[in-house]
């Protein structure tokens, strides 16, 4: 599988989305989120977020202002949001390559923003579509992101249309 689109229609079944992904996420996966201002890359994560047991009272909020934003489920999760970083290397003292390559799950916002940091993992590319549609690809880079999405596909195949459970 080369990349996947799924299309969804509501921020609640792009966030179920974000769930299920979630759910199959293990220690040490990086995912990379892009597309426009708008587009639901928050949104999707905040279901990753449910999927990985972060608890309901520590809301997942867009770190665009802090730049990057903790929690802890099941897995550690570290949410970045590029968007206004002018200076990559600023990145570095954040501790960013630590993250990277620790146990956790490492998200990331506008993860297109600077080719040079040479990311890797699972890509979400979201798109605005006529009203709240959404069109959501995934691919993936490296044997470990291809085949939870591999796995990750299958099952959502397997369990149906997403419109009839959300
Ligand atoms: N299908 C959809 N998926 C995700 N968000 C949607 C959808 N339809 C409408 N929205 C709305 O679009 C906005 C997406 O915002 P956000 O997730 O913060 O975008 P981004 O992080 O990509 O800038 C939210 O206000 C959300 O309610
Ligand atoms: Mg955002």
């Amino acid at each position: 599988m080369h990349s996947w689109t799924i299309e969804t229609l509501s921020p609640e079944q792009t966030q179920s989305l974000g769930e299920a992904l979630g759910r199959l996420l293990g220690p040490s996966t990086v995912v990379l989120l892009s597309g426009d201002l708008g587009a639901g890359k928050t949104c999707f994560t905040q279901g990753l977020g449910r999927g990985l047991e972060v608890p309901e009272n520590e809301p997942v909020v867009s770190p665009s202002y802090t730049l990057m934003n903790q929690y802890q489920g099941r897995l550690n999760l570290y949410h970045f949001d590029l968007y206004r970083l002018v200076h990559p290397e600023d990145l570095h003292d954040l501790g960013f390559d630590e993250y990277l390559c620790g146990d956790g799950v490492t998200v990331v916002e506008w993860a297109d923003r600077f080719s040079e940091l040479g990311l890797e993992g699972i890509r979400v590319h979201l798109e605005h579509g006529e009203d709240e549609h959404r069109r959501i690809r995934f691919s993936a880079e490296g044997e470990a992101s291809r085949s939870v999405l591999e796995t990750f596909r299958r099952q959502w195949a397997a369990e149906g249309d997403v419109y009839d459970r959300v």
